[in-house]
């Protein structure tokens, strides 16, 4: 029988199902991401429209996913429900005028979905050549690939309850979906935006490691990442990562000797200064 949280979960995609037209603009890694994860649950990719200035690019992924693609963002946004901006942080003024006034005329009510770093809400509404349109800024992550991206919103005051529902399903079926106010969104990006890289940097860590106490490059990853695998799945569990730590650290034993180690060489200062510097350049990219 399934959980609660699974029929949440499975009427949020039945829902995301029902949207006819959804663009995302700038399909690279973000919207590429976006794209996989709609289409992994189950959204017609028929209904997915995507651009980038490549036309290779295109050509791959509509291949790739047999969506629909464009290099006209115009084109792409035409009766759009929902539009994704996965362009880089520059590029969104630039993107937001260029289709302002296609979205405005749309006979459908189009929410504007911004998933990049720093840009704010504010800056966003200065740049659609129309007063009211309905803008949402998100920080999402790349584990959206695989359907376990933790994306945090920050609702424009243009945004109907109805276009709410409707980005909240979509993007819950590509993972987790939390409401922040949008004065937390640099400290968010430093968390959970920039997050995977700090796990992927700490399992290439372990691999040289592994190497350097004679384990084959091969074992040595193997290890790093099975054992990154089933650490992720422990964490989502109900028990703190503290008393997960503690429970695998015996007395005098093996691992309390490399956390003490880890400890003393700083891991922990090093985590506060570069989620502080995360902020601080995200904060400079809102300027
Ligand atoms: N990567 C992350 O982990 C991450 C995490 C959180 C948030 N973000 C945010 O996500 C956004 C995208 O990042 P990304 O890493 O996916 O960048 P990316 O891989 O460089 O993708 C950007 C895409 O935008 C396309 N593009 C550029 N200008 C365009 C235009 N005028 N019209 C249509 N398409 C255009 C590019 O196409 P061409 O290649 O053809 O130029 C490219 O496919 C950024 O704003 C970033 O802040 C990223």
């Amino acid at each position: 029988m399934d959980t609660p949280e699974e029929t949440v979960e499975q009427t949020a995609v039945e829902q995301a199902k029902g949207v006819r037209k959804i663009a995302v603009i700038g399909a690279g890694n973000i919207g590429e991401a976006l794209i996989a994860g709609l289409i992994d649950a189950d959204v017609d990719p028929k209904t997915i429209t995507a651009t980038n200035r490549s036309a290779q690019h295109s050509d791959e992924l509509a291949a790739r996913y047999q969506v629909h693609t464009e290099t006209d963002n115009r084109e792409a946004v035409q009766e759009a429900e929902a539009v994704f901006l996965c362009v880089k942080p520059a590029q969104i003024g630039e993107v937001l005028e260029e289709i302002g006034e296609v979205v405005e005329g749309n006979d459908v009510a189009t929410v504007l979905v911004s998933m990049a770093a720093g840009v704010t809400l504010s800056a966003m509404e200065a740049a659609v050549p129309t007063a009211g349109a309905p803008l949402v800024r998100v920080m999402p992550n790349t584990p959206m690939l695989v359907g376990k991206g933790v994306f945090a919103v920050s609702w424009g005051r243009y945004v109907t309850e109805e276009q709410r529902r409707v980005v909240r399903c979509l993007l819950a079926s590509a993972g987790e979906v939390v409401e922040v106010a949008e004065a937390k969104m640099d400290a968010v990006t430093a968390i959970s935006g920039s997050g995977p890289a700090y796990y992927f940097l700490f399992t290439e860590a372990l691999i040289d490691a592994g190497v350097s106490l004679g384990l084959s490059r091969d074992l040595a990853t193997q290890l790093a990442t099975s054992t990154a695998e089933g650490a992720g799945v422990m964490l989502s569990g109900p028990v703190s990562p503290a008393q997960l730590r503690a429970a695998v650290s015996s007395p005098a034993g093996t691992t309390v000797r490399a956390i003490r180690e880890l400890e003393e060489s700083g891991l922990r200062g090093a985590v506060y200064r570069a989620t502080e510097a995360c902020a601080a350049r995200s904060a400079e990219l809102g300027l």
